[in-house]
């Protein structure tokens, strides 16, 4: 194995080469190479300027996410950063792929940065929970205005090299060869007889308006990211970039970055970003297994779901066949996938020949025989049994050998749909949430004949449409759905004890959840939920309560939004949502006739009842084994049902609670609320009584 970090020198430029696979992360090693290198470098007559840049797939990506959880290793990012910017002869950061957290902040610490055409710029901290640590709040706006370095680091977005090239963070982007280019920029600068150029030492840019600009986004902050607390120390970093001496602003950036590593919010963050990486890693396909490739795909069904996925494999250049049994579906689906391009291109995430070229991958067909040439056909029709196994017998005739059938049900056995084919082996779930071209989940639910070839195939798709893909095995719900049910059943249940939809919603939205739950019934159909536990009627539980409110709703005909009320108004000019205290009284006065107990829960006992009950079923399925690890469940919630990332999934925050005590609360509700409900899952029982966790659970069976 070659040297972390190499250099060699040609006619007075040294070209110093970080190469840490997979992404260069600037783990201790990296560090340690840079130290030595430079080091040696500083020592040298010889050499008039010097290169850095990276081999593989990109520039430095960031720290070692890992080294938070252990501590970072001498020597630390100060340490080597100054000593990259002390360099006597000018230091040239050649960046190319992705310049992430400490990359961005090792191409500030160099004096000019050049990069080729395709590579990006970004400080991501806080999508994991702390700030850039490694000097990047006090040189950022030092390099770039303020008002740009806030915007980079609060979106977290990296910033495309011509973008950067304007804000001043790129000096030149190379055409051709990044190294040659950048060795000829730096034989460039020695000709001109330019010297180091130490961002420390330039005054931030922009700091004149700094108290308006941060008290701006202070209150912005306070609303759009809420319960969180790096948001807030990032202004009060960028606050001393604005303000203070540089030593004294990092200072301030180090003690704030040492308190965020510790705290839970980081914690949750960085689990979840391994565990979205976790998710691929499925014991039961051997190594060997190769996906099957997919250059073409099969759509069944134009709705809003069909044709969701058809713009999920177009926007990423992958053909695809829509087919549906009326022109006139044809034609409402196609015009809703323009009109979503269009909307793109509108806001200007898309330009207009995009658009073009993404409707062009799609076409429409009103003959199943043209899905013959797609090597994935997904069906996404309404949850019908009968509808589903007629449209697999359809597939199994037409679709050539090897392709794989996929099914978007949330709610039906898979096993039984795929036993009308002659290919069960090919029969996969795959469970997109809406609006699909948008959300970033994907469940694959995997039956006992799903072959292992076909859920690899999956795992890959996923990745490939930007998805993160969990694997989940065959059971009603699989496992955001199953999770769902005792969360909103609780929700509702409160609402016959006498709270209103807006304390229940509240409670649940200041915990963190993007939405009510209730409000969430009111956008996606009050009707759907009692129509599929109508299919279902014989397993459900034996409580005159269970769902009542949306049973009542659908009796009336309020739907939701759709019909102006549901579990809230809408009648209004501009269809907002506004409380309904006839429905509240509605309720109320059900739950009076059914005999139920009026305790006005309050927004602990209403958070506690609805996330105890949701942990406690996500034990029960790790134990049947229908989600494989306890982290797969943490990113199903985060990126498919708007659980708070900071708080890092269910199970996750059922670990930074202590199981003990949500164990204890569950016996306390199973003596005063209905006790079919509140009964402890044996794993987590088991995990309380030993004083473990869910994540030292999977730790154990890895
Ligand atoms: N620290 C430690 N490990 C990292 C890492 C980091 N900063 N960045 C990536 N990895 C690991 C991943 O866990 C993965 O490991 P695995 O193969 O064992 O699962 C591997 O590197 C490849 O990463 P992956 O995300 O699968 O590759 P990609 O090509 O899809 O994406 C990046 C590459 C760099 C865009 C992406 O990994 C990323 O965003 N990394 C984090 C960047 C970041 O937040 N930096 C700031 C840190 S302070």
């Amino acid at each position: 194995m070659g040297e972390i970090v190499s250099y060699s020198v040609v006619d007075g430029v040294a070209v110093v080469t970080i190469d840490n696979p997979p992404v260069n992360a600037m783990d201790r090693g990296v560090r340690a190479g840079l130290q030595k290198t430079f080091s040696d470098l500083k020592g040298r007559s010889d050499v008039k300027a010097i290169v850095l840049g990276c081999a593989g797939r990109t520039f430095v990506a960031g720290a070692d996410i890992k080294e938070f959880d252990t501590g970072i290793a001498p020597p630390g990012f100060h340490e080597v950063l100054r000593l990259v910017e002390d360099s006597a002869c000018p230091v040239v950061a050649a960046v190319h792929g992705t310049a992430l957290g400490a990359g961005t902040e090792l191409a500030l610490s160099c004096h000019y940065r050049v990069a080729d055409k395709t590579a990006r710029f970004g400080l991501p901290e806080l999508s994991l929970g702390i700030i850039p640590g490694a000097g990047g709040t006090q040189r950022l706006p030092r390099v770039v205005t303020l008002a740009h370095a806030l915007d980079m680091i609060l979106s977290g977005k990296p910033v495309a090299a011509p973008a950067a090239r304007d804000m001043g963070l790129v000096d030149a982007i190379i055409d051709g060869d990044l190294m040659t280019g950048a060795v000829a920029f730096a034989r460039n600068l020695v000709a001109k007889g330019a010297g180091p150029r130490r961002t420390r030492e330039q005054p931030a840019k922009g700091a004149e308006n700094a108290d308006s600009l941060l008290e701006e986004k202070r209150k912005q902050v306070a609303k759009t990211m809420r319960n969180r607390q790096s948001p807030l120390a990032l202004l009060d970093a960028l606050k001393a970039a604005a303000r203070l001496p540089f030593d004294e602003g990092l200072k301030v950036e180090s003690d704030l970055s040492a308190k965020l590593e510790q705290a839970t919010e980081s914690r949750a963050l960085r689990h979840l970003f391994f565990a979205e990486r976790e998710v691929r890693k499925i014991p039961s396909i051997p190594a060997s297994v190769q996906p099957r490739p997919i250059t073409h795909v099969g759509i069944v069904g134009a709705g809003t779901m069909g044709g969701g996925i058809a713009m999920s494999f177009a926007n990423i250049g992958v053909p695809v066949t829509v087919l549906d049994a009326k022109q006139e579906f044809l034609d409402t689906g196609f015009g809703r996938m323009r009109g979503n391009y269009e909307r793109s291109v509108t806001r200007g995430s898309l330009k207009p020949e995009q658009a073009d070229q993404r409707m062009g991958l799609i076409k429409p067909t009103l003959d199943a025989a043209k899905l013959g040439e797609a090597d994935l056909i997904i069906e996404a029709v309404f949850e019908n049994m009968a509808l589903k196994k007629d449209i697999f017998r359809t597939l199994d005739k037409v679709a050539r050998p090897g392709a794989i059938l996929g099914t978007n049900t949330s709610t039906l056995d898979i096993g039984e749909i795929g036993a009308v084919t002659s290919r069960p082996q090919d029969v996969v779930g795959l469970h997109f949430f809406s609006p699909a071209h948008v959300m970033p989940l994907l469940e694959i639910v995997q039956t006992d004949k799903t072959a292992p070839d076909v859920l690899a195939t999956a795992l890959d798709v996923a990745k490939n449409i930007r998805k993160v893909g969990v694997v989940a095995k065959n059971s009603y719900g699989f496992i955001g759905n199953r999770m769902m049910d005792p969360y909103a059943r609780e929700a509702e249940h409160c609402l016959l004890e006498g709270a209103t939809p807006e304390q229940v919603d509240g409670a649940l939205q200041d915990f963190g959840m993007a939405m009510g739950i209730l409000a969430v019934f009111d956008l996606a159909g009050v009707e759907v939920g009692p129509s599929t536990r109508r299919e279902r009627r014989h397993l459900l539980p034996k409580d005159p309560g269970y769902y009542r409110c949306s049973d009542m709703l659908v009796e009336k005909g309020w739907f939701g939004q759709k019909t102006g009320r549901g579990y809230y108004r809408y009648d209004n000019p501009g269809h907002k949502r506004t409380p309904d205290a006839e429905a509240a009284e509605m309720f109320w006065e059900e739950g009076k006739r059914l005999g139920v107990a009026r305790r006005n829960p309050d927004r602990r006992e209403i958070q506690e009842r609805c996330f105890f009950s949701m942990i406690n079923e996500g034990a029960l399925l790790l134990e049947e084994g229908v989600a494989l690890r306890a982290g797969d469940i943490d990113v199903v919630y985060a990126s498919g049902y708007g659980f708070p990332r900071y708080r890092g999934g269910p199970m996750f925050y059922a670990d930074t609670i202590g199981l003990k005590v949500i164990h204890d609360r569950l016996l306390e509700f199973k003596r005063t609320l209905d006790p079919q409900y509140w009964t402890p899952a044996p794993l987590l029982a088991k995990l309380a009584a030993d004083g473990s966790t869910f994540a030292q659970w999977d730790a154990g069976r890895q």
